[in-house]
């Protein structure tokens, strides 16, 4: 193992290079000009994975964006297998006029890489082909099996891994997956997450009148569809922010003392978070701490409000349509499906008879949560104290990773969330950046996870 940590140390600077030529690459799922791009980022990754020793590439068709396999399988049968899940699709970069130095042009400024995906996901998913890449160009071997299962639809819902982990079960077989997706709490404080929240998306449209009306004549007269939007808008949830959709709590799990206790243990430090939000104040539900707000409670949010006039100046006008998107966010037990319906029925029951409402599920993602005491999570504890110098901090994250429950029920693994980008990183968001000494951390970290692993596995 000292042979690939001193490697990796030897290669940053080449590291780097290839990091930035993956940035470079407009790999933006949702935006249908982007699918060259995206297939792009696939085969490039793939020819990566190659270069640094993996076998059995395969860029996989499944209907959408292309899948990545790989793996690496001569560490013995009585060795563990860890499954390596990220993915290479990004987010949209607009707006585009915010950013500092353009999103697909990768720039380092005082050590950060700033471009889309550096931090969601790119940066974070590169780390485990280098960690491998580490061993097998010394050691010539790992001491743990490895397969990469990687996707380029994480960012839209897409169906493709999704029906492909069913139909795979042999293929995608391990006892670990590990992922890194997630962030640390700070530079120099490494976490474990051991919770992620579900999502249900919904677009809801309301129609009126059958074109826009002038609002001198039929101002009134008829029911504004806009009005009526921000109407049933306002009876999602009370000022406070609990959602007032019938049945909607129903199936959340409470938490033990022990969860509420580890949840708020936490070194959050809420001003600092505040800060950097940018906003005048928090807010919430009062009967929860701000971190379980954040965790362990369940969200509902208006994503979008398309309607009327948006243009400069003034129009007098009842326009005829508008559309919403508005997502919640889940926690154990609540189930998406039931919750789609709660919420789709909620809506037909408070829209006013005077306008049209139609509901689309359009994505849904199951919460999780996984292991805190474990092998794995001893393996990782090690590797990440061995690192950072640092035990790291449990965190129940509110961002969603979809494909994660299924790893969990349908493939029965373990789950090993460990990232490494920061909370002020700016995923999704323009000047997204991801900390250059995380990224050598993370190769380090990736390193001796491995090692590890293969001795808390045996004994
Ligand atoms: N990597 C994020 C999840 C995440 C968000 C982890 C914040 C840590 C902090 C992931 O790529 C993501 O953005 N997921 C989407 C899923 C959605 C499209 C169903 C999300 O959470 O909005
Ligand atoms: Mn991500
Ligand atoms: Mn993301």
């Amino acid at each position: 193992m000292e042979e690939a940590l001193k490697f990796a140390q030897q290669n940053q600077e080449k590291n780097l290079q290839e990091l930035l030529a993956f940035l470079a690459i407009p790999s933006v799922s949702t935006k249908p000009e982007h699918k060259p791009d995206v297939k792009e980022a696939a085969e490039w990754l793939a020819l990566e994975m190659e270069r640094g020793g993996l076998e059995n590439i395969r860029i996989i068709d499944n209907g959408g964006h292309p899948l990545v396999y790989a793996d690496w399988m001569h560490a013995g049968a009585d060795e563990p297998t860890v499954l390596i899940y990220g993915h290479y699709d990004v987010q949209p970069a607009e707006p585009f006029d915010l950013w500092l130095s353009p999103p697909f042009d990768p720039q380092i400024r005082d050590d950060y890489i700033y471009a889309r995906g550096a931090s969601d996901d790119k940066g974070q998913l590169y780390i485990h082909v280098k960690v491998v890449e580490a061993y097998l160009k010394t050691v010539g071997k790992l001491p743990v099996n490895v397969k990469f299962i990687v996707e380029g639809e994480e960012e839209v819902g897409g169906m493709s891994l999704e029906t492909f982990i069913p139909e795979n079960k042999e293929l995608l077989a391990a006892d670990v997956v590990l992922i890194s997706d997630t962030a640390m709490l700070s530079p120099d404080h490494p976490a474990i997450v051991c919770g992620l929240r579900g999502n249900v998306y919904a677009f809801v449209d309301v129609t009126g009148p059958e074109h826009d009306l002038h609002s001198g004549s039929y101002g009134g007269g008829i029911n504004n569809p806009l009005n009526a939007m921000a109407h049933i808008i306002a009876g999602l949830k009370d000022k406070e922010g609990h959602i007032l959709i019938p049945g909607f709590y129903d199936r959340v799990r409470p938490l033990s003392d022990d969860e509420r206790q580890i949840v708020n243990s936490v070194p959050f430090d809420e001003e600092s978070w505040l800060k950097e939000s940018g906003a005048p104040q928090s807010w919430g539900e009062p009967e929860y701490s701000l971190i379980e707000r954040l965790g362990v409670r369940p969200t509902l949010d208006v994503n979008g409000l398309i309607g009327g006039y948006t243009e400069t100046g003034r129009k007098t006008v009842l326009p005829a349509h508008v559309h919403a998107k508005i997502s919640m966010r889940l926690v154990p037990d609540q189930d998406p499906e039931e919750i789609g319906r709660l919420f789709s029925d909620y809506i037909k029951q408070i829209a006013p008879p005077s306008v049209r409402v139609k509901v689309s599920i359009v994505g849904t993602s199951a919460p999780v949560v996984s292991e805190m005491d474990s092998p794995a999570i001893s393996a990782v504890t090690e590797a990440c104290v061995q690192t950072f110098d640092r035990q790291p901090v449990f965190l129940r994250e509110g961002g969603s990773i979809p494909v994660v429950a299924q790893f969990q029920d349908t493939l029965n693994l373990e789950t090993v969330m460990l990232g490494f980008g920061l909370p002020d990183d700016h995923i999704h968001s323009p000047n997204e950046r991801f900390y250059l000494p995380n990224y050598y951390h993370g190769i380090l970290t990736g390193i001796r996870f491995f090692e590890a692993y293969a001795r808390h596995h045996a004994g």
